[in-house]
């Protein structure tokens, strides 16, 4: 099986430094790029069945199909790596920055070069530290050798590149809250259209991408589209990064084909449930995915099964929910987490979150009524899309209303109870 993203990532140890990455064939995918045409660049990636890793899996090469492209494009036109990654559960991104940064900047100039931009970011989560010391070097060595800055590898093509920390918000991960973050103003979203790839960073075309989406490009520019696909279980190309946290015996991440079944996953890779305990279902791509269950884990993830089978494959990384954790619980933690990090932007939101959340604290404690499961019934809806003025609060409404769908005996017994049955 072949992991083209993780194979030379070395836990425990360094990343590679240029020589390293350059030994282990680093840096062929932008030299067969710079021999191409940008429009040429796109169409390799459109063949390939690159689909973004952000969550939504919009696919990358038709993304990149809209930036206005010729002489009379505006300028200058912008380049991001998404790498702000708070979406609890998820470490995809930290663990492909950490432990080779030079692939990330050579996916990241080949993306660039393919819209034609000059000028591109790393949008780094401030708490990883480690990633900064580590991205800082490699982009250092990346000027140093002609791989950044003017006339790369003498094919008359510029890039400049900086590192920047995000303010520290889970919004900012939203692409349109990142440009106004970067921007130095409020991180808040932005209606659109106009989209970013036409109107983004200051006005300017402009592409946001994830960081494990930019890490597939240098090997589907190295190795072809067909290669490429056929990395895949699906259609949808390549590997993917799935991981599992939660109360499973090896909770982790690993690089498997796209595609790979929730039960390999979760019972090959991640050992399946500690002893004496029994999984009641997962949710499969971060915390704002809706759950599946048990019987569901023949699913394939990829985007378009995931989907049909009632959630979204998001992050693709899964949380597990055991017989011995209080889903209400489960699902307040979660919803603590979005109350706290809603912009303040939209008064649904706003005022919504922080209510699910009180509503929820209460039934866990043991103070709530069936009149509140009602209630939270309501919001899952009017907190739904086309309500609130981005995904933030729609995504939180995922994990919930599934719980009340799938646990609503647990939600009930609290309030019969009075207490919470899984508390001594
Ligand atoms: C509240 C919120 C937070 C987000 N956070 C991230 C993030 O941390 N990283 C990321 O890549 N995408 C995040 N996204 C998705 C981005 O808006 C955007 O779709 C993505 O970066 C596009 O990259 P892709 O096309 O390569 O998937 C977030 C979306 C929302 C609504
Ligand atoms: S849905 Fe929440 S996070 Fe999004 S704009 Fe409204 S207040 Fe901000």
């Amino acid at each position: 099986m072949e992991t083209p993203l993780t194979k030379n990532i070395r836990p425990g140890e360094l990343p590679l430094d240029l020589a390293g990455y350059e030994k282990a064939g680093g840096y062929q995918g932008l030299r067969k790029a710079l021999a191409l045409s940008p429009t040429e660049v796109q169409e390799a990636v459109k063949q390939a069945n690159l689909r973004g890793r952000g969550g939504a899996g919009f696919p990358t090469g038709v993304k990149w199909s809209v930036v206005p492209m010729g002489d009379g494009a505006p300028r200058p036109k912008y380049l991001i790596a998404n790498v702000d990654e708070m979406e609890p559960g998820t470490f995809k991104d930290r663990y492909l920055v950490e432990g080779n940064p030079h692939q990330l900047l050579e996916g990241m100039i080949i993306a660039a070069y393919a819209i034609q931009a000059e000028i591109s970011y790393v949008f780094l989560r401030w708490a990883y530290k480690l990633a900064y010391q580590r991205l800082e070097k490699a982009i250092g060595e990346a000027y140093a050798a002609g791989y950044l800055g003017q006339n790369i590898l003498g094919s008359g093509f510029h890039l400049r590149m900086h590192l920047h920390t995000s303010a520290g918000r889970y919004i900012c991960g939203e692409e349109s809250a990142l440009l106004n973050s970067l921007e130095g103003k409020r991180a808040t979203p932005r209606s659109r259209p106009p989209f970013p790839q036409v109107s983004g960073l200051w006005g300017k075309p402009t592409i946001v991408n994830n960081t494990e989406t930019l890490c597939n490009v240098p090997h589907i520019l190295a190795n072809g589209a067909e290669w490429y696909k056929g990395l895949s279980k699906t259609n949808d190309g390549g590997t993917k990064l799935y991981g599992v946290s939660g109360k499973v015996k090896r909770p982790g991440l690993w690089e498997l084909p796209m595609g790979t079944t929730i039960r390999e996953i979760f019972e090959d890779h991640a050992g399946g449930m500690r002893e004496g305990l029994t999984c009641r279902g997962l949710i499969p791509g971060g915390a704002s995915t809706d759950f599946l269950l048990p019987d569901q884990f023949d699913v394939q993830m990829d985007f378009d099964t995931v989907q049909k089978a009632g959630s979204r494959l998001g992050t693709g990384t899964i949380v597990v929910l055991d017989d011995q954790t209080c889903p209400v619980g489960f699902v307040l933690n979660l919803q603590q987490f979005f109350a706290l990090e809603s912009c303040g932007w939209c008064t649904p939101c706003r005022e919504g979150l922080p209510w699910v959340a009180k509503l929820l604290s209460a039934l866990e404690q043991g103070s709530g009524s069936e009149g509140d499961i009602a209630i939270l019934k309501e919001q899952t809806s009017g907190l739904w899309l086309g309500k609130t003025f981005c995904a933030l609060a729609p995504g939180a409404m995922e994990p919930l209303q599934s719980a009340l769908k799938f646990f609503g005996d647990d939600f009930t017994r609290h309030v019969r109870e009075q207490r919470c049955p899984w508390r001594s």
